[in-house]
């Protein structure tokens, strides 16, 4: 019960990752504020779990952000942690694809988000003990290749806000951390596609079926992984953490797929067998 009496906050809660760490902070005893653009999927999600406050947000409208935090901070006198993880995958491509209203959108989405979240929360979250606040992040922030472009560079706008913000709010006694999911099996590839429900389903199957296979480690990523990530960081455990990123990812980053997988062909591969040739008499060629 690490989070008995505390008052949480988190956004995107109506599925994946923010639903399941909404899950994981009220069965150790906080209320959870769980807010989502899918008021219906919250509504379930608050009939399901004891402590659960169902609210409406668009994070991309910064007063709703401040409207769902007014609420959770005058409705308690105050709460205690705030996770930052609504988003989507934002204007799809590279950056010749992407045009200014693509951009502008994506980085409002993903990155001014963030940004007025915690901006808007000092006040209901300065001086009170264990206060914590975690942004979600991504592996698309360690390098290109991860994701669209707009999305990569949102991402690593959050965690260098993290940083930011940890420096500003140390003063106020508000640790500021950030996760960095990898591929994690949620609706978050489907939901970027404008396609049917049927399609959708099409894609979360071929996505589970892909991810087991993505890293060294040999399943696929799940929302639980995260949340407990962002659960330990939010809690007293972590109270000489702040500023920091954790990489939850089952190894993606960790390089080339040659790298952990012997059946991938290695970088050095063709030289090997230039060498083994000419060392049979071949020419090598
Ligand atoms: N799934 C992954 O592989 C992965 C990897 C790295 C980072 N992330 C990040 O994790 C976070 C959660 O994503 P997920 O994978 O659980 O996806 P998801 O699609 O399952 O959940 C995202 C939730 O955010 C909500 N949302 C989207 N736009 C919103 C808006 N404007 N206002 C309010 N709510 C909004 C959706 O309704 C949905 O309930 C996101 O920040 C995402 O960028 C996901």
């Amino acid at each position: 019960m690490r989070f008995a009496g505390k008052v949480a906050v988190v956004t995107g809660a109506a599925s994946g990752i923010g639903k399941e760490t909404a899950k994981l902070f009220a069965s150790e005893g906080a209320k959870v504020y769980a807010a989502d653009m899918d008021l219906t999927g919250v509504e379930a999600l608050a009939g399901e779990v004891p402590g659960m406050v169902p609210v409406a947000v668009d994070v991309c409208d910064v007063a709703q952000i401040k409207a769902l935090l007014d609420k959770a901070g005058g409705e308690n006198g105050g709460f205690d942690i705030l996770f930052n993880n609504a988003a989507a995958g934002g204007a799809r491509g590279g950056i010749d694809e992407c045009d200014e209203a693509g951009w502008d959108w994506t980085m409002n989405l993903v990155l001014r988000s963030v940004a007025m979240g915690i901006h808007y929360a000092v006040p209901h979250m300065q001086h009170r003990k264990g206060a914590a606040i975690v942004n979600t992040s991504s592996v698309a922030a360690v390098g290109p290749g991860y994701s669209p472009t707009a999305y990569a560079v949102a991402k690593a706008g959050v965690l260098h806000l993290t940083k930011c913000a940890a420096m500003d709010l140390a003063k106020f006694g508000i640790r500021v951390n950030a996760v960095q999911p990898g591929f994690i099996n949620t609706n978050i590839f489907a939901a970027s596609l404008d396609v049917d429900q049927a399609d959708k389903a099409t894609v979360n199957a071929m996505i589970a079926q892909m991810s087991s296979h993505a890293q060294p480690v040999p399943r696929g990523g799940q929302p639980r992984d995260i949340a407990e990530a962002v659960a330990f960081l939010s809690s007293d455990a972590a109270s000489f953490m702040t500023g920091a990123s954790m990489i939850v990812d089952g190894g993606i980053t960790v390089g080339p797929r040659h790298c952990w997988d012997p059946e991938a062909p290695g970088l050095f591969d063709t030289i090997q067998k230039f060498l083994e040739a000419k060392e049979a008499g071949g020419s090598g060629q």
